[in-house]
Parts: structure tokens; sequence; C-alpha cells
């Protein structure tokens, strides 16, 4: 075992499904590399793989959206996090519905927001977005329960090949 994976083992962060359009084309991942990353403003972060559908579509748009997930919506993880958009059209199967700036914001999700795209990095093989929320909705508490996390979609195989 390398000795990071002691460290990132230990991680169980909330899952989110990150959803893109532009040029006419909609795209969306389950992303487990996401945090709050400013107070005042608020804004957040996901990570997006370079090789990912979402990331091709992510790159020219404005805004992106973010869903929370219950941990009964496990069938919406493996929808978006082992199936390339590549291969199928993911927003057949979910109801969704255009938000702000275009973004499809999945209307079962336990939580979302839409996001304008402040800042874009390089992390590595992943990219950051930085996001400044500019549209939300959801639950204040999940009626189903916990919500998704990392420990309930380990077993699911990413859709799109890691490299
Ligand atoms: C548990 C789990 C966590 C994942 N975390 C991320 C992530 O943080 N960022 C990312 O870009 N892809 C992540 N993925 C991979 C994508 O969700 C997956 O490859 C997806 O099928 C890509 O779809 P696309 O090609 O339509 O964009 C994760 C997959 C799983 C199963």
């Amino acid at each position: 075992m390398a000795a990071m994976d002691v460290f990132l083992d230990r991680l169980d962060p909330d899952m989110c499904v990150v959803t893109a359009a532009a040029d006419g084309e909609r795209a969306g991942c389950l992303v487990g590399f996401s945090s709050q990353c400013s107070i005042r403003p608020v804004r957040y972060a996901v990570w997006i793989s370079d090789v990912n559908r979402t990331f091709r579509v992510a790159r020219s748009a404005d805004v992106l959206a973010v869903h929370l997930l219950a941990r009964g919506q496990r069938e919406t993880a493996e929808l978006f996090g082992g199936l390339s958009g590549d291969d199928a059209d993911k927003f057949r199967r979910v109801r969704w519905r255009e938000a702000y700036g275009g973004a499809p914001v999945l209307e079962d999700a336990e939580a979302w927001f839409v996001g304008r795209v402040v800042a874009r990095m390089p992390g590595g093989d992943h990219v950051g977005f930085v996001l400044e929320p500019v549209e939300w909705g959801g639950r204040a508490k999940t009626a189903d329960g916990p919500l998704l996390r990392l420990a309930d979609a380990r077993t699911i195989r990413p859709g799109h090949p890691v490299d």
C-alpha cells in the first residue's frame, strides 16, 4: 500500500453530480473531489478529470450545476459515475430542467446550486472549477436519510477510463 493511501483511505466525502451545458451539448459526472473553498464570498470548488466528457463540455461553460444525492439514490450515482456521456445520454434517464445560464439541474437532487465559473485551475489530472453560487434549491434536511458518500459509491466502476 502506498503511504498516501493511509491518508486517502480515511476520507469519505459526500458525493455530488456536476452537470454542464455548452454549445448545444449537455454532460454530467459523479464527483468525489469537491469542497467549499471560500466563506465571503461563498465559493465551492469541484475537480473534473480532463479525460471525462463532462470536462470537455464544462471547459466552455459559464456555469456548472452541483447536486447532492441521498444515499438511496445509488442508481443516479451509477448513471453519472458508471457511464460516460460518450456512450449514453444520461439526461434521458433522469428528471431535469434548465436553470440559470442553461445549466441542467437534476430535479430529484437533495440539494443543488448553479455556480458561475470564476476560476479554472490545473490540479494534475483533474481541473478545479471555482464556482460562485447564483441559484440554488433543494431540501434543507434529507427526507431519505443521509447523503450519498464515497463509501456508498466506491464499488461503481468509473464510466470513463481513468487514463
Ligand atoms: C466513486 C467515484 C468518484 C469519482 N470522482 C470523480 C471526481 O472527483 N472527478 C471526476 O472528474 N470524475 C470522478 N469520477 C469519475 C466519473 O464520474 C466517471 O468516469 C464518469 O463516467 C464520467 O462521465 P463522462 O465521461 O460522461 O463525463 C468518479 C467516479 C466514481 C465511481
